[in-house]
């Protein structure tokens, strides 16, 4: 277990590069369709956990906390249920699962919000 900053580096770096790959893809196929789910599979799933991983290897006391895991959990399940809802959305099969998704996406963002409030930023002067 090497601490929840690496666990949002690691699972964003996988989740860009499926989003590369698939981006790779649709230039090959020049099928743009589900541009909006790669675009948000890298702005939620890479740069928004990315940046969460930032915070918190600057800020090891915000990092230590039970909370810290339940916003990574809550954060990972965000992007694996909200990218596949927008897909379905764009397919107009079903709104429902990106709704839901929207809403993990927020859930994981109003911890994050509480956690910046609670332990500051950076390292205790
Ligand atoms: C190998 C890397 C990548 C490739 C080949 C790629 C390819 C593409 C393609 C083909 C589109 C559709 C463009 C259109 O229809 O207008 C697109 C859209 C988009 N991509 Fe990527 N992408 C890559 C990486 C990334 C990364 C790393 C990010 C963000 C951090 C990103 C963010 C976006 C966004 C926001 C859009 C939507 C733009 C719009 O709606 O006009 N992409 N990408
Ligand atoms: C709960 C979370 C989010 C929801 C519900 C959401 C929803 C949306 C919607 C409905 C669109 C318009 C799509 C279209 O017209 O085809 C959009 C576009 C966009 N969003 Fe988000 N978004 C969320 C999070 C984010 C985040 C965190 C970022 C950046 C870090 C972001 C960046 C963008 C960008 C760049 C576009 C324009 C590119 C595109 O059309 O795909 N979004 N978003």
């Amino acid at each position: 277990m090497k601490g929840v900053a690496f666990n949002f580096f690691v699972t964003g770096a996988v989740f860009v590069t499926l989003g590369m790959l698939w981006g790779i893809s649709m230039e090959i196929s020049g099928d743009h369709t589900y541009a909006g789910a790669h675009a948000h599979l890298n702005l939620v799933g890479w740069v928004t956990m990315g940046l969460f991983g930032l915070y918190y290897s600057m800020t090891p006391a915000a990092a230590e906390g039970g909370m810290a895991k339940i916003h990574y959990l809550v954060s990972t399940l965000g992007v694996l249920v909200f990218v596949p809802g927008i897909v379905l959305a764009i397919a107009r099969t079903t709104e429902a699962l990106a709704a839901i998704g929207s809403l993990i996406v927020l859930a994981s963002m109003l911890i994050f919000l509480w956690t910046v409030f609670r332990h500051g930023l950076g390292r205790p002067a």
